[in-house]
């Protein structure tokens, strides 16, 4: 077993520096751009064996220390979504606050498909499986929006004006998200990762007063490690330490180590080299990458991984190189 990446989660000493990548599993692998071509997104998810041989492929190929199962946030919707080349729509019609006391999501029995891939991923692998849902305000933000946005002026408009019914959507979603979760760690999840990827369109006040509660609950609910990740997330970083994850994730706008001293030393740190630091090159990458690991490998607590996903045009060979560069790390 190789467990340095739980070990570290848990904040115990670890042989080497863990890490892994978000979006490990994608386009700029060849093995999953193969299987891509004979499958949607939606019918690779759906499929417990070939899922768990996209997930596989990365920790074989770049040797990383865990497995993130391979899902998407939006599955949590069930097939109210569908993914286009320009990322995920709303099928139907977007919510609206007079929807949302009847908005009924999809049951985990309806995602048993998951379930499964992460007990296959259990028989195959000797480092740990990563679960994940979305957070609760990002979640919401693709009901509201009807997919990806910029500035979530629709979200903002329906929870400053709609508070009650933002207040039952997220109740709605953070008990799903929660039930889909639990599921997966009765499956054999050994830690799990929150991803509130738009997280950092609030600010510190609307943070505390439309998304905290929800969030914590979500989180409260899981018994195995929790990293809470979001992207431009530096300036909620007082908020999120009161929450109740063990692990924070952080994006590249912020240097490691004064992140690490925001939300404190209880917590394990998890990122952050920008995933264009790897187009832009081996030596500047990994001149980026020694920048952060010469600022907190030696932490006990320490991940190390992008501050987001790796880019689809990027060079598996230098994904792999930024591996042994952390594993020769002292830590
Ligand atoms: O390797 C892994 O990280 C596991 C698989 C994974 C996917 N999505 C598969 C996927 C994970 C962890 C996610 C999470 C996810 N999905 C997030 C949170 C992380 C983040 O990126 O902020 C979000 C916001 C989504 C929603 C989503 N799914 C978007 C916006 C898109 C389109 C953008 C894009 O990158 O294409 C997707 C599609 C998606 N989900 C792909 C993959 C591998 C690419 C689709 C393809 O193969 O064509």
């Amino acid at each position: 077993m190789r467990h340095d990446l739980l070990r570290a989660a848990e904040k115990k000493d670890v042989e080497r520096t863990p890490v892994w990548f978000m979006r490990q599993a994608g386009r700029y692998l060849p093995g999953y751009r193969k299987i891509r071509q004979t499958h949607s997104l939606t019918e690779l998810i759906a499929n417990p064996t070939l899922a768990a041989q996209v997930a596989i492929e990365p920790v074989n190929k770049l040797g990383v220390d865990a497995a993130i199962v391979f899902s998407d946030i939006l599955i949590l919707f069930g097939n109210a979504f569908t993914m286009t080349d320009g990322g995920p729509r709303v099928k139907q019609e977007t919510i609206e606050p007079k929807d949302v006391r009847n908005l009924m999501l999809p049951d985990p029995s309806e995602l048993k498909f998951v379930y499964d891939q992460i007990r296959i991923l259990r028989s195959k692998l000797e480092v740990p499986v990563i679960g994940f849902t979305g957070g609760p305000f990002t979640l919401a933000s693709y009901l509201i929006e009807g997919g990806q946005s910029r500035s979530f002026e629709k979200t903002k408009e329906f929870m400053f004006r709609n508070p009650t019914a933002w207040g039952l959507l997220l109740d709605k979603i953070s008990e799903a998200a929660a039930g889909h979760l639990e599921r997966q760690v009765a499956s054999g999840a050994q830690v799990i990762q929150l991803f509130d990827s738009w997280i950092g369109a609030l600010s510190p006040a609307d943070f505390r007063e439309f998304a905290f509660d929800q969030t914590d609950y979500l989180l409260s609910k899981i018994s195995v490690p929790k990293i809470y990740f979001g992207t431009m997330n530096a300036g909620l970083l007082p908020e999120i330490s009161r929450l109740r994850a063990d692990v924070i994730g952080v994006d590249w706008r912020v240097e490691i180590k004064k992140a690490w001293e925001m939300v404190g030393a209880r917590f394990g740190m998890q990122g952050n080299l920008d995933p264009s630091a790897l187009i832009g090159g081996p030596a500047l990458a990994l001149k980026r990458a020694r920048h952060i690991l010469d600022a907190v490998s030696s932490k006990r607590g320490y991940i190390f991984n992008l501050g987001h996903g790796v880019l689809p045009s990027t060079q598996p060979e230098l994904v792999k190189k930024i591996v042994d560069l952390v594993h020769s790390y002292p830590s």
